[in-house]
């Protein structure tokens, strides 16, 4: 088991990562009740470890529909109302078991469930054990505006158990790898060079890798987060490829990629700008597009209009003032922060990647 230990102004939490991650919760005393909110579909395949592994037989979890739509206010409703119902008091403790859309609704329910209850992260997919889970960001979306509604709301702890991600469908995977990818990007050649003898055929069983890969990706997040609780200024550097990779979502109605991927193609977009922007070596570039093109294939750009893409960059949640704050690879392990970059250049870097021209 490896414990990595976030700090927040809220109270410092720690992240297990490790076979039995989960049996952590059995230590966990002094609630007056405890509850676990996941998906049908997960409590079917793995309820039972769950059970058996924090010793709470007889959990009736909260369920909720898979996919992003279960990130709404009308759903926190309901599982606030559940909770209600089964007698959740300001001493309870509530389990989210899932993806990032579990984790981010129920740390949404939980921080705001009589003005905050104490909630405990279970994350099953690479995306949420690597990133979403870690940083007590909670959100719900309002129609298509994703994450408009939520808090900063530290869990008391994450439980990554990387035995679960056997039962994740390929793609759903591969997506998770792309973000800790980013990650080794941001931190440097020990896990970047890692990461390039590990990820060319990774599957989802392959649980040792899985554990050393989730653990020292999460430790990237938690670095950043716990210099930067409310990213203030350094927690930026996670946004590297979101620019624009949430355009690509966007413009394509959130169907035609998973959001890692869509993360994937910008990382690439946002390593030839910085290549045209003159602050990356193009050698240094072809390892990036080269790690990224390892985790195996992506969805075609095909058909994407450029004006459509480049229109919805502008729009993206993190542009401050009406500017975008670039995230630009200088290196492997070095990011440079700018909005200066010109329109000529973005418009280049998309095309370049959607065109094939350029280290394909
Ligand atoms: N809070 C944050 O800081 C933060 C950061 C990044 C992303 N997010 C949010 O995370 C969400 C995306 O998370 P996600 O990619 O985990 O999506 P998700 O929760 O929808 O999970 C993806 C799919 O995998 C299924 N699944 C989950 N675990 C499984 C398992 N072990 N085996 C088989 N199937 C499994 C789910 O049912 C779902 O269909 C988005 O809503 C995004 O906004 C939040
Ligand atoms: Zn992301």
């Amino acid at each position: 088991m490896r414990r990595l230990q976030v700090k927040s102004s809220a109270g410092n939490y720690d992240v297990k990562v490790g076979c039995g991650a989960w049996g952590a919760l059995r230590k966990l005393k002094g609630y007056t009740s405890t509850f676990v909110l996941t998906e049908p579909g997960l409590w079917a395949q793995w309820g039972t470890k769950f059970a058996e592994d924090t010793g709470w037989s007889g959990v009736r979890p909260i369920l909720v529909p898979s996919g992003e739509t279960s990130k709404s206010l009308t759903m926190a409703g309901r599982v606030a109302a559940e909770l209600l119902n089964r007698g959740a008091d300001r001493r309870s403790l509530l389990v989210a078991l899932g993806g990032g859309v579990v984790g981010d609704l129920g740390g949404f329910v939980a921080s705001t469930y009589m003005r905050g209850i104490d909630y405990v992260q279970a994350p099953t997919t690479v995306l949420a054990q690597v990133d979403s889970s870690i940083g007590g960001k909670t959100a719900v979306n309002i129609h298509a505006m994703k994450n408009l509604i939520g808090t900063f709301s530290p869990p008391r702890m994450v439980l990554s158990e990387p035995a679960v991600l056997a039962s994740l469908p390929p793609r759903a995977f591969q997506s998770g790898i792309y973000e800790a990818v980013k990650h080794a990007i941001l931190a440097g050649p020990a896990l970047f060079g890692w990461l390039e003898g590990k990820v060319a055929g990774l599957t989802p069983g392959q649980t040792p890798v899985l554990e050393t890969l989730v653990a020292r990706a999460a430790q990237v997040k938690v670095d950043v987060v716990s210099r930067d609780e409310r990213e203030a200024g350094l927690r930026r550097v996670l946004n590297l490829g979101h620019t624009y990779g949430h355009a690509l979502e966007e413009a394509t109605g959130y169907r035609r990629f998973l959001h890692g991927e869509a993360v994937a193609w910008g990382m690439l977009m946002v390593t030839r700008l910085a290549e045209l922007s003159g602050v990356l070596d193009s050698r240094v570039g072809s390892r990036i597009v080269r790690l990224v093109r390892a985790v195996g294939p992506l969805p075609a750009l095909r058909g994407l209009k450029e004006e459509k893409v480049l229109g919805l960059l502008i729009r993206d949640k993190k542009a401050v003032g009406g500017k975008i704050h670039w995230v630009l690879p200088e290196g492997i392990g070095k990011v440079r922060v700018t909005p200066d970059v010109t329109d000529a250049a973005v418009a280049s870097a998309f095309r370049d990647v959607q065109r094939g021209v350029w280290n394909d």
